[in-house]
């Protein structure tokens, strides 16, 4: 038999083990060789049912990824095909679920006809979130199962269930009682079968999986999700084959299915999304650590300063179980930290996400101090002090007094020196930057900036704990701004001097926004403040110092009190979170522009997209050249899951190639003509991109 599946019939059984480490992806040669098997025990006589498992535990986590847009992906049996033969077989299979059954994993579990899952078992169609849709009969036969509504939110989320959820929804028939009882479960489940004479398949639950719902349910749920999906084609091929299922029987379904998930596979959406799934495999690949890497035990955190910034990064470890020390200077500012926390789990409380009694649980992995001591035993501190070197050194000072050797010595600086504070401790091997984004409980992003001194395990313990508390750690190394912060500034400049010159904050926005990017560039400062902008700024005034203009109409704003939202002013007005433009910030421009020279004309949106955007993309080139990120990828990822940029477009990196990038040079050269002194300043292109076009190169990469 083949080795990819080991086959083996005890008493009327046809046990069948799938085994292709590590997560059983069902790639052409395991599809055959399950063809293969399915067909011998359909043959044999003594085999009365079929059991279908993952032989390492784990039932399959869908389609090879690797082989989509190849042929392989469509190469006989496809999996389509393979899927509806096994739903033809005229004796009763069952499929064992051990961990997981994701996408085309799930697609073949909905092909036997009975299925059984253990306690931890989760299962889902996570397509979407690589620009698909489930395209083995998952669009047809999961509305079948559990209706229309419960299987478009399952494959819009992509969020994988878990086995109760499961249970309940009737994708699993039953559940083990533990994961080690779950084959000896499913062929006890396989002999019931037999012995009731069972059909090879129950009826369709929902043989109509509309019914029920109101007649306009479908092209209600488009209208009212159409806006949040911006140009995503996947959740629009989702709803089409659903409406497929709702409408056609089972086998026109199927082929429709086909259809538009070739489509989808084709799209270049699609492309940009696979790519982002390998990036955050690669992610995880640094040198100078491997899986030999000791990693150390990180069973208590603390974390310093009880502000938005540090209550949020205390949440992600209470989330996961992890107590955590909470340390202020004044007693009142620790209850309002602590408070502030409480808040946020009502939230989700109210919003049915949390239990009271989980809020409770959380709260009291929390204790707050106001005495370094209290620090002696942490494992991991993190530091989210106020942003000024001198304050974050007199704690890295204390921290050296009063932790335990060994312990990690973090911290969360959005833009200073990592080396410069580790070099006041006479332990830099253990300090790290580990750089949240805000909200931290939220956003997904961490940077995590190794110092010249990081040893190799702080390192490999804190991206480590990142995957833990459910962020995507990106290694950066030490300059100012890291990877994020560093491209936001040549991409903001760029935008305030575009208003400078004649548009609009809304107008540089809409642009920006028009790409799918969450935000654009003037509504993320007045989110994140304006003051706070500055403030990074007049840190490093004098690496601008020669441009008079540069990020004029910001310090203005900041001279004025108009720090965004939170004044209710700033680039915009606002009434609550409503934004409106505001003639006071044009008429400043036109002053500022008067005062300084700067020409004013109608600006085009293409130049708008082209110099923020090559701008952005030229300066993550000079970050890859200077080894501060370690791959192109990386970039990408910074920016996918820090600053909003469209997952659908796989980054900055990625977009740029897609664009080309002998075009993104040749747009930074002629603005550096057309834009005279001002161009000659800024668009200067980095040398790694020119090396990159003289050298033919389509993919960025270090040369
Ligand atoms: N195809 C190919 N390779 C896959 C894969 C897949 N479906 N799923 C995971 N892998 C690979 C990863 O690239 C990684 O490889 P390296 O070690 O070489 O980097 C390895 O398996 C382990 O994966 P993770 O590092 O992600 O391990 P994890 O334990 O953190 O997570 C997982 C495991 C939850 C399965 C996660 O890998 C995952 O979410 N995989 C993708 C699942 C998915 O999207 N399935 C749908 C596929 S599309 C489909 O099925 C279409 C269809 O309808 C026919």
């Amino acid at each position: 038999m083949n080795a990819l599946v080991t086959y083996q019939v005890e008493d009327n059984l046809a046990l069948i083990g799938l085994v292709r480490p590590p997560v059983n992806a069902l790639g052409q040669p395991l599809r055959a060789a399950i063809l293969e098997a399915c067909e011998r025990a359909a043959a044999d006589p003594a085999v009365k049912a079929l059991v279908l498992h993952g032989a390492n535990g784990l039932f399959s986590a869908g389609a090879d990824i690797s082989e989509f847009g190849s042929d392989a992906s469509f190469a006989a049996p496809d999996l389509p095909s393979l899927l509806l033969r096994l739903t033809r077989l005229d004796k009763p299979l069952v499929a064992a679920i051990g961990k997981l059954a994701l996408g085309g994993g799930l697609e073949l579990a909905l092909a036997c006809g009975y299925r059984i899952g253990e306690p931890g078992t989760r299962v889902g169609l996570p397509e979407i979130n690589l620009g698909l849709l489930p395209g083995a009969g998952g669009t047809q036969r999961l509305p079948r199962l559990i209706g229309a509504k419960a299987a478009l939110d399952m494959m819009l989320s992509g969020t994988p269930a878990s086995a109760d959820r499961a249970r309940a929804l009737g994708i699993l028939d039953r559940l083990s009682t533990s994961t080690e009882s779950l084959l000896d479960e499913a062929c006890a489940y396989a002999r019931e079968l037999i012995d009731s004479q069972a059909p090879a398949r129950p009826a369709a639950s929902f043989p109509a999986p509309a019914v029920g719902l109101p007649e306009d349910f479908l092209a209600r749920f488009r209208q009212d999700n159409e806006p949040r999906w911006k140009s995503r084609l996947a959740p629009r091929l989702v709803l089409s084959a659903v409406e497929a299922a709702c409408l056609l029987p089972l086998e026109e379904g199927l082929a429709r299915e086909v259809a538009l998930f070739k489509q989808a596979e084709a799209s270049a959406q699609s492309q940009a999304l696979r790519h982002v799934f390998f990036a955050e495999r690669e992610a995880g690949k640094v040198p100078g650590i491997d899986a030999s890497t000791l990693l150390r035990p990180i069973r208590k955190v603390a974390v310093i300063g009880a502000g938005t910034m540090g209550g949020g990064i205390a949440m992600n470890f209470a989330n996961v179980g992890i107590p955590v020390t909470l340390l202020e200077r004044q007693g009142q500012a620790l209850d309002r930290g602590l408070s502030q926390i409480r808040n946020n789990y009502g939230i989700s409380v109210k919003r049915g996400k949390l239990t009271e009694a989980k809020l409770e649980q959380r709260m009291a992995l929390l204790t707050g101090t106001l005495d370094y001591a209290d620090l002696a035993d942490a494992d991991l501190v993190i530091e989210a002090v106020f942003e000024k070197m001198e304050i974050k050194q007199e704690v890295f000072r204390t921290l050296d007094r009063v932790c335990k050797p060994g312990a990690i010595l973090a911290t969360n600086t959005s833009s200073l020196d990592v080396d410069q504070i580790a070099a006041v401790t006479s332990r830099p091997q253990d300090v790290i930057g580990l750089h949240f984004f805000s909200p931290a409980n939220v956003m997904r992003l961490l940077e995590v900036v190794r110092g010249r001194e990081t040893a190799p395990d702080v390192l490999a313990t804190t991206l480590k704990m990142g995957r833990t508390i459910g962020k995507m750690p990106v290694v950066s190394g030490v300059c100012f701004g890291f990877i994020g912060n560093r491209m936001l500034e040549p991409y903001a400049r760029e935008a305030h001097r575009l208003v400078l010159e004649g548009a609009t904050p809304s107008q540089v926005d809409g642009v920006l926004t028009g790409l799918d990017l969450n935000m654009g560039v003037f509504s993320m400062l007045d989110l994140a403040g304006v003051d706070v902008n500055f403030l990074v700024r007049d840190s490093n005034r004098a690496a601008f110092a020669h441009d008079e203009s540069y990020c004029r109409l910001g310090d203005e704003l900041y001279a004025l009190g108009r720090y965004g939202q939170k004044t209710g002013r700033g680039f915009y007005a606002y009434e609550g979170r409503n934004r409106q433009d505001d003639y006071e910030v044009v008429a400043l421009a036109e002053r500022l522009a008067g005062e300084l020279h700067v020409p004013r004309r109608p600006i085009g949106d293409q130049e708008i997209h082209d110099r923020c955007l090559f701008m952005l993309i030229n300066e993550g080139i000079q970050l890859l050249d200077e080894g501060i990120a370690l791959r192109a990828s990386d970039i990408d990822l910074v920016w996918i899951n820090g600053y909003g940029f469209p997952a659908h477009l796989g980054g900055p990196m990625y977009y740029a190639e897609q664009l080309g990038l002998d075009k993104v040079l040749a747009g930074i050269n002629h603005f550096r003509q057309a834009l005279g002194e001002y161009g000659e300043m800024w668009f200067q292109p980095a040398p790694l991109l020119e090396r990159l076009v003289a050298a033919g190169k389509t993919r960025i990469e270090t040369i």
